[in-house]
Order: structure tokens, then sequence, then C-alpha cells
């Protein structure tokens, strides 16, 4: 059995990892690693696999950036030809980004199977790039695995057939799990006893200058009494040197750096006072350490994370921000606990579902393709 692993944007190196390592574990299985090339630069690429002790890929498909419309299209143009050579019986593809549905595309129409990780979630939200992945990539899926129960009903509502889903938990925090004892080691020098850390990327708020000074402004100001520490991803720096927003705070404690390695970063979330984002796998992460998120969007496709975990929405509201943060650093945080199957396990779940599919494909000698 021959499996390609597709992963492009940072967040999904630490999905691929464990489904890697635990489908390592069977006899008589190839496994070919792509990298599209999504995320390209040493902190955002390959210090993550340095970190989680992946091989480096087997293909780089060196797409880039660009448009949505071209990062897509040269990513199907070029991993066309990778299917077409490698012949996998499976293609895996994880979490929601370009890469994501562009690679799906390909298998779909090659007749190939596709299993997704990271199945169901639902923003409805469809003026997020991701919200269209997801959907698509859902849509033309022959094995879903979601994270969560609300996946499970989101797929039955789009008429995604039940046998195709399966309830494996989340393989982010199979990783999170597994390197957490080195991220207590390995918390970066000079990090404030007491701080809030920040992320934020998503074109809703980092594209819309208005906004993203007002939000920058409002970092400023809570940096007078407590240490802010905001490593900027490349779009929003960018976005901040285009809109010509200073970096500098004179004397606040608004900390601007470079984007920080998966172990610690680990180590600074698992330590913040408060953790103040627009990801979706942080506010996962916060939700399983215990850490109060702040998530500064009008919705999530991680409901969970709010139902029974540490997160609120806060949407595009200043004074909400304000007011949440005022509460959690009163020491009013939500409590919350972990989901069910969040366990460090969801990999395992997921390699044994694929190894059974594919023994079963071979007793019946039924086609591998359902369409
Ligand atoms: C992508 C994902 C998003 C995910 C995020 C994590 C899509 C639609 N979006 O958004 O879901 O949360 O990754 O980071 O796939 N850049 C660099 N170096 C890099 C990568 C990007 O400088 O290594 C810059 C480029 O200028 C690029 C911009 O960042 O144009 C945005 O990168 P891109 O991959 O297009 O989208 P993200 O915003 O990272």
């Amino acid at each position: 059995m021959h499996i390609v692993h597709v992963v492009g944007a940072r967040p999904n190196f630490m999905k691929a990892a464990p489904v890697i390592q635990a489908l390592g574990t069977h006899d008589q299985l190839r496994q070919t690693l792509v990298h599209t090339g999504q995320h390209y630069d040493f902190n955002m690429s390959d210090v993550f696999f340095q970190q989680l002790g992946m091989a480096a890929p087997d293909v780089n498909l060196e797409v880039g950036s660009g448009s949505h419309a071209q990062q897509t299209s040269q990513i199907i143009a070029r991993f066309e030809s990778v299917v077409l050579d490698h012949k996998p019986d499976w293609v895996v593809v994880y979490g929601d980004v370009n890469s994501t549905v562009a690679a799906a595309m390909v298998c779909a129409k090659l007749l190939v199977p596709v299993a997704h990780v990271e199945a169901g979630l639902r923003s409805f939200d469809r003026t997020m790039p991701e919200e269209i992945n997801r959907l698509l990539t859902d849509q033309i899926s022959d094995l879903l695995f979601t994270p969560s129960e609300d996946g499970n009903h989101n797929l039955e509502k789009e008429g995604i057939a039940p046998e195709k889903v399966h309830l494996v938990g989340n393989v982010m925090i199979d990783t999170l799990v597994r390197l957490l004892p080195y991220a207590r080691e390995r918390t970066p020098d000079n990090t404030p006893d007491r701080y809030a850390l920040v992320t934020l990327h998503r074109p809703s708020n980092v594209d819309d200058i208005a906004w993203l000074k007002s939000l920058f402004d409002m970092l400023l100001e809570t940096s007078r009494d407590l240490p802010v520490l905001f490593p900027v991803h490349p779009r929003t720096r960018a976005r901040m040197a285009e809109a010509g927003i200073e970096f500098s705070g004179g004397n606040s404690k608004l900390e601007i750096l470079d984007p920080i390695p998966y172990i610690e970063f680990l180590a600074l979330q698992n330590r913040a006072a408060v953790v103040i984002t627009d990801s979706g796998g942080i506010q996962e992460e916060t939700t399983y350490l215990g850490v109060p998120c702040l998530t500064v969007r009008e919705n999530t496709e991680r409901p969970i994370t709010v139902s029974l975990g540490t997160n609120t929405l806060v949407g595009r509201d200043i004074q909400r921000l304000r007011t949440e943060l005022e509460a959690v650093l009163a020491g009013k945080a939500k409590r919350g606990t972990a989901p069910p199957l969040w366990d460090g396990h969801a990999a395992e779940r997921i390699s044994l579902l694929l190894v059974q599919r594919e023994a079963h494909f071979d007793a019946t000698g039924n086609s591998r393709v359902r369409r």
C-alpha cells in the first residue's frame, strides 16, 4: 500500500507528523511526503520539520506565494504529475489551506482515493477562503476524519455518506501531547512572568488597514500594564509595512517578534495569562492547555472550543476585546475541559481505519473509488 501525504502550510505540518508516524508502524506500507511549497520561509516551514522529527519532503512542488487562483492552479498542475508517477493507493490531505483543496481536486479527477484529516469543520462564513477549501475538499473526499462531533453533523447535513465519516479526535493535539514535555523546558529567554500572547494573520483582520491599526493601538494600550508578545506572520508584517504602521511602541512592553518555532511557541502558550488570536489551531491548543483565549473573529469553525473549552469569540469589537481581557486578567476567565478524543491518539485511529479500509478493498476486490 502506498500513501501520499500532502502538506504545504504551517498549521498542517503538526497534523501530518503524527499520522505519518502512526502509519509507519504498519508493515508493507510505503509513504511519500509532498510539500507544495505554499509556505517556504525557514521559520514558516523547515524549522517545523526539524522540531517535529519529520524527514524532509520527498517532493517539493515549490509553488510559493501568489493570488489564490495562481497558488491553487500551480499546485494542481504540478501535483498531477506526482500522482501519475507515484500511483498512490491513498492521498491524505490536511486542514483547510489552498494546498488541501488543490491536491484533493487532482485526486478526484484522477480517481485516486482521498482521505481528509480535520474534515467537517464549518464557520458558515463563505468570505473566508478556508471555508471554501473545507466545503470543496469534503465533497470530493472518500474518507473524512473529523476532530469533533459537530463535524459529523455538518457533513451529514451536506449529504456526505455517513460510512465515509469517522470521528477520530484531534491530530494537532497528538503533536501537542508529544511535545509539551519538551516545551516545558524550552521557554524562550527573557520571557516575562505574566504576559499576553498575540497572533493575527487572517485577511479579515490584517487586510483591513483601519481595523488592523485599531487592533494594534489596543495592543499598545494593553502593553502599558501587561507585556504583550506578538510573533508576526509574514502576511501581517507586509500589511503593516504597506500601511506605515510603526512597530515600536515607545515605553510600552509590546514585543514584535518573528514567527516562532513550534516548541517555543507551545511553551509561550502554556505559560500565557491570555492568548489573543485569529488562528484556528491556537483556539484548539489553548483549549487543551486550559489557557484563556480571546478570538478576534465573528465566527469559528471550531465551536467546541467555545462550548467546552476556554475560547471566547470577541468579534470585530475593540470594546468587547478590552472588556473580556479585563475579565480574564481579573481572574474571571472561563474554565474549560478538553473535548472527547483530544487525547493524543487520534493519528493511531486514523492509521487503523486507513489500513482496515485497504484490507477490505483487497479482500473484496471492490474498486477503491466510489464515485
Ligand atoms: C495560509 C492559510 C491559512 C493558514 C495560514 C497559516 C490558505 C487560504 N490560507 O494563510 O488558512 O491559517 O496559512 O499561516 O491557504 N509568506 C512568506 N513566507 C512564507 C509564507 C508566506 O513571506 O513562508 C507571505 C507571502 O507574502 C504570502 C503571504 O505571506 O503572500 C500569505 O501566505 P499564504 O500562504 O498565501 O497565506 P497565509 O496568510 O499564510
